[in-house]
């Protein structure tokens, strides 16, 4: 029957042709073989003679007939190294000698630690299976599930383990799952920074040992994301060679670990993060991990992002209008945003003076953000009195509001739930609501304490204040913030035992809260914010429809912060506001020409005091928005091309998309200083119809000079876009449009 089915699917895919598409998950009964492929990848594994899960194949897709052997475990290396441990599981139980990490670590109430877990059994499911193992002695169950997109192949990956013994189980440890590419030489590439300065993309020579890339924080956290790529090879390259490449859908402590184990092959293993984990398991109860997705690309990490942009976009983010693959979120609207004009310094009256210009620049949406409730005048208090500051705002909110809509843009607003000042009603109240351990000393951070979001009674106040805030104002828009870690992360409410499972709890509990609300408040749009970008992931990307990724909002600091995290993450998502020269951070004059284009490359937004800018300024950045509503989704949802990174103190940078039906294209060059005289470079374009004529627009900043303004797609990319002698000076930028004839 199994054979029957694997035969069908072999022919469907056949039919398909050379260019893989579809997908199709096929189990081979007789090698006992997993095989899962979709758009150019395929990925296979098996359950080998003792029993175990083992991978078998991850990379670029095989023909539809090719059969995968069985899977043989890999030798035992010497007495030092088990096969146990030399051989790709696809989620090892820590027992039976096993060194490198493993994907659950439990212990039993009679003090047993050894977990070896085998294959049970498993069933069918979209695109994928479910794959149920099982203790070789104790009823303790996990059950992976696998599915794979058609499109772009990646896959998704999480485990769910159930105690099925008499007596509770301590999980020390759980992965969603453990990737392994077989041994080689490879660069490990991952996201670090801090606040203010995150989105570095940091490079390393895989070498033996474990890379540890996690947040401790209760947070996914600005310090490291959690994404990672491997590319084959001791050179990073953009453009060529094979990435595997995964992100994890977690907004609490997490953890990649990446290890070249004595044998060279490399292990990636991601899920909670172990530290301080501790999951009681009663009878009868599960706990579902994370999913962590994974792909493989042929392309360099140009092609792994595409990738990861296109299952966000069609997958990933809420609100998709359109139907099957062509689903997509509307491209975000313009917003604006007062924080850099007004800080917590907000009124009636000064809210309206930026609407009103806000709205002649031709922004859809204005959003106020902290100082509008409780006895919020500086970050000291207010926090967790979600009522209006009635000195601030007499008739509440709706005058604002009101105008608002009169100056034809929706309303957004600020909140940041899950915290609390300890100068504020709601602390006096419920000083037990934050995490704690009791007796200890509560540390502050930005004078604010951390609600135990855990908590069923703080969840619920979160939700309530949430929903009446909503149903008493037309407010289109929240701006979801999160201004500290975790610390003292104690939840006395329960047994001590069980205390630990707040960093499962919390997280579960904000994603509840969101969904509720959206469920409540469907057309109401969110955007995940941590002081900056603290908080972004897949798992957030769920119920956020864009992020904030860093306060520092300088033009020049952000276009390296925009190429880093455009290896992850969207630019569909990536709020870029244009605020004001000489920038607060680091001193710096730009044009506005400049700021301008910078914030272009992502989801625009003006944050500048626009009530200052001179009738030039305004002329400029309504010209420039308007110009980028025509480009935006090109912009947000093409195919992005990063032509020169900015990174490494690069002189220039140059990003393109190109359009699904590659009609559009959209490029943005910046120069940071021309040194002796040099012009820019030739920009060999990417992705466009080599067949197509396009002409080319310039929408600001260069004056063409010796270049067609209409030729082939083969001329753009072959020869080139020549963007003049002209191009020159410090902080200088331009972009142009290629339309197809
Ligand atoms: C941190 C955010 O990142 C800023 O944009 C702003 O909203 C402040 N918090 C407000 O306190």
């Amino acid at each position: 029957m199994q054979r029957a089915m694997l035969v069908v699917l072999s022919a469907l895919l056949a039919g398909l042709g050379a260019a893989a598409q579809g997908s199709a998950a096929a189990y081979d009964g007789t090698a006992k073989v997993f095989r899962l492929d979709g758009g150019n990848v395929t990925y296979a594994f098996g359950v080998n003679p003792r029993g175990e899960l083992q991978q078998l194949y991850w990379g670029g897709r095989l023909g539809a007939t090719d059969r995968i052997p069985a899977a043989v475990p890999k030798r035992e290396a010497a007495s030092f190294d088990s096969s146990y441990t030399t051989t790709p599981q696809e989620y090892a139980g820590w027992g039976a000698g096993l060194f490198v990490e493993p994907a659950i670590k439990v212990t039993f109430t009679d003090g047993n630690r050894d977990l070896v877990l085998h294959y049970d059994r498993h069933e069918s499911a979209t695109d994928g299976f479910n794959v149920v193992l099982k203790d070789i002695k104790r009823n303790v169950f996990v059950t992976l599930h696998y599915s794979i997109d058609p499109v772009s192949g990646i896959l998704s990956r999480s485990a769910t383990i159930e105690n099925k013994e008499e007596q509770p189980i301590t999980i020390e440890q759980a992965a969603a799952a453990a990737w392994s590419v077989p041994a080689g030489h490879y660069t490990l590439d991952y996201l670090t920074g801090r606040w203010g300065g995150e989105w570095t993309l940091t490079q390393e020579k895989l070498s033996p040992g474990e890379r540890v890339i996690e947040s401790r924080r209760g947070s996914t956290g600005h310090q490291a994301n959690p994404w990672f790529a491997i590319e084959a090879g001791d050179a990073p390259d953009e453009n060529a060679g094979e990435v595997w490449f995964g992100a994890l859908a977690w907004s609490g402590s997490w953890r990649i670990t990446v290890e070249q184990d004595q044998l060279d092959a490399i292990r990636v293993t991601g899920g909670f993060n172990p530290f301080d984990f501790g999951y009681v398991l009663k009878p009868g109860e599960k706990l579902e991990t994370p999913v962590f997705y994974g792909g493989y690309s042929a392309h360099g990490l140009g092609g792994a992002s595409r990738l990861l942009h296109h299952y966000e976009v069609a997958h990933v983010l809420p609100r998709r209008v359109g139907d099957g693959e062509d689903a997509a979120p509307k491209p975000r609207p313009v917003i604006y945003n007062s924080w850099e004009a007004t800080e917590m310094n907000v009124s009636e009256e000064g809210q309206i003076a930026l609407a009103e210009k806000a709205a002649a620049l031709g922004v859809d949406r204005f959003v106020m953000d902290d100082g509008w409730f409780g006895q919020r005048k500086t970050d000291h208090a207010g926090l967790g009195d979600w009522y209006v500051n009635s000195q601030k705002f007499p008739h509440g909110l709706k005058p604002l509001i009101d105008k608002v809509h009169a100056l034809h843009m929706d309303f957004g607003l600020w909140v940041e739930p899950e915290m609390v000042n300890p100068d504020s009603d709601l602390y006096r109240k419920h000083p037990d609501w934050v995490l704690n351990f009791p007796g200890r000393p509560r540390s502050e951070s930005r004078n604010q304490l951390v609600l135990n979001l855990a908590r069923q009674d703080v969840r619920d106040y979160v939700l309530g204040f949430l929903d009446k805030l909503l149903n008493e104002n037309d407010i289109a828009f929240l701006k979801w913030d999160y201004n500290r870690n975790w610390s003292e992360p104690g939840w006395d409410q329960l047994p001590p035992n069980e205390q630990k499972e707040v960093y499962v709890a919390f997280t579960r509990n904000l994603y509840w809260v969101l969904s509720e609300l959206k469920k409540r408040h469907p057309k109401v749009e969110l955007e995940s914010c941590s002081g900056g970008g603290g908080r972004v992931d897949l798992g957030i990307l769920q119920y956020a429809d864009e992020v904030w990724p860093s306060d520092n909002t300088d033009p020049f600091d952000r276009l390296t912060q925009q190429d880093g995290f455009t290896y992850a993450y969207t630019p569909q998502v990536m709020m870029a506001w244009v605020t004001d020269s000489p920038h607060w951070g680091n001193k710096r004059s730009t044009s506005l020409q400049y700021r301008m284009l910078s914030s272009m490359q992502g989801s625009l937004g003006i944050g500048a005091n626009i009530t200052k800018f001179t009738d030039q300024e305004m002329a400029t950045a309504k010209r420039l928005i308007a110009a980028y509503h025509q480009v935006q989704k090109t912009i947000v949802q093409g195919d992005l091309y990063r032509l020169i990174s900015p990174r490494n103190g690069s002189e220039f940078s140059a990003t393109q998309t190109v359009n699904k039906d590659k009609s559009q294209s959209v490029v943005f060059a910046f120069i940071h200083s021309t040194q002796e005289g040099r012009g820019f470079p030739i920009l060999k374009l990417k992705g466009l119809d080599p067949k197509a004529e396009y002409t080319l627009t310039p929408i600001e900043g260069a004056v063409l000079k010796g270049s067609p303004t209409t030729a082939s797609g083969a001329w753009w990319m072959n020869h080139g876009l020549v963007t003049g002698d002209d191009f020159r000076g410090d902080f200088q930028a331009a972009a142009f449009r290629l339309d197809r004839k």
